[in-house]
């Protein structure tokens, strides 16, 4: 069996760029990542470090708190991972699906500026678009919030100059609160329960702003995400931005996607990852399923698209999940 199964050794250390000398182009992502978030740059971890989660219950993670349904405060929620694929939009979207077919009122604010999320249920930015605000252009966020054909969800959609944003201003902190004071005004609506961030796998600026303007960060993982960096980055700049940027930043907590539980490869990651994340990963895991694909084709969430089936049922039960782990609004 793989070294990666072996719980009680360190894992295997990857290499620091191509050499081993260099760092690679994700290591200086992580470097400007915590320089975003206010930390010394040698504070970043080394691509491939042994994943460290000792210090995730200080995030507030899973917490019990009592449940509080009222909407005077929007729970803001970004979905993050630097890894790519590794389904951020698909859980955001069905996560949104799940909550609004409970009655919630749901923003999704899409912050790919590839706007894939948008793009699959047919909403697509308007002029002026959100980078524009971002940068500090004359404009309301309240008039980029648009209606999608599923009742009780909005969106916000990704621009492609989202990327322009993080490329010509990633160095600087200057706009890492841009979303941040933006969102206020939507908060003050007082019309939104849940506040949705889909993220692009990279943890620059617009991850950054994305960290800095919610009450917690969700991370979907998949089996292959379990022992590579990525995940041990994506960790440490969340608490890194707890630390220096937004106090109130928790983790929400991992939820293994894509996974068939049945092979013995996906069943040992899922069990490895709950020992050693300590309470920080979701019981809920959403299988690999061809609705995932078939949803997003169609622009539906899996709950509408498929009710009865594995995937419905589990995105059902991670909105309970997460509803359940509701910390307090205040
Ligand atoms: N549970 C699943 N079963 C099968 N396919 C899935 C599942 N979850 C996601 N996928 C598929 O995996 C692909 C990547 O998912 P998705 O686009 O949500 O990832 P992402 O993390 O948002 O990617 P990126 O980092 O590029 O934004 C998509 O084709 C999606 O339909
Ligand atoms: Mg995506």
């Amino acid at each position: 069996m793989s070294k990666l199964f072996d719980d009680t050794g360190p894992l295997p250390k990857g290499k620091v760029g191509p050499t081993g000398a260099e760092p690679s182009p994700e290591q200086s992502d992580l470097q400007s990542a915590a320089y975003l978030a206010d930390a010394p740059a040698n504070a970043a971890p080394t691509i491939g470090d042994e994943p460290d989660f000792g210090g995730m219950p200080e995030l507030g993670i899973r917490s019990q708190q009592p449940i509080d349904n009222s909407a005077d405060k929007a729970r803001v929620i970004c979905v993050i991972n630097r890894k790519g694929g590794v389904g951020k939009t698909t859980v955001t979207f069905n996560l949104a699906g799940g909550l609004v077919e409970l009655g919630s009122q749901v923003l999704v604010i899409d912050l790919d500026p590839m706007g894939s999320l948008c793009r699959s249920i047919g909403v697509f930015p308007k002029d002026p678009a959100l980078s524009y605000l971002l940068i500090g252009g004359n404009g309301d966020i309240g008039s980029l919030v648009q209606p999608t054909h599923i009742q009780n969800l909005y969106v916000i959609p990704g621009d492609p100059n989202l990327r322009t944003f993080e490329m010509r201003h990633g160095d600087s902190t200057v706009y890492r609160d841009a979303l941040r004071s933006h969102l206020d005004e939507i908060i003050q609506w007082k019309q939104f329960h849940y506040i949705l961030i889909d993220c692009p796998p990279s943890l620059g600026l617009i991850t950054g702003n994305a960290m800095a303007a919610s009450h917690q960060a969700l991370v979907p993982v998949d089996g292959s995400t379990y022992g590579m960096g990525a995940l041990t980055d994506t960790l440490a700049i969340i608490r890194m931005m707890q630390q220096n940027v937004n106090k109130k930043l928790g983790l929400a907590g991992l939820v293994l996607n894509n996974v068939d539980l049945g092979t013995v490869y996906d069943r040992t990651v899922f069990n490895v990852m709950k020992r050693r994340m300590r309470g920080a990963m979701f019981e809920t895991v959403i299988p690999t399923s061809p609705e995932a694909d078939e949803a997003s084709q169609l622009g539906e969430p899996v709950t509408k698209h498929a009710p009865s089936s594995w995937m419905a049922k589990a995105y059902r039960d991670l909105v309970g999940e997460l509803i359940r782990s509701e910390p307090s609004r205040a």
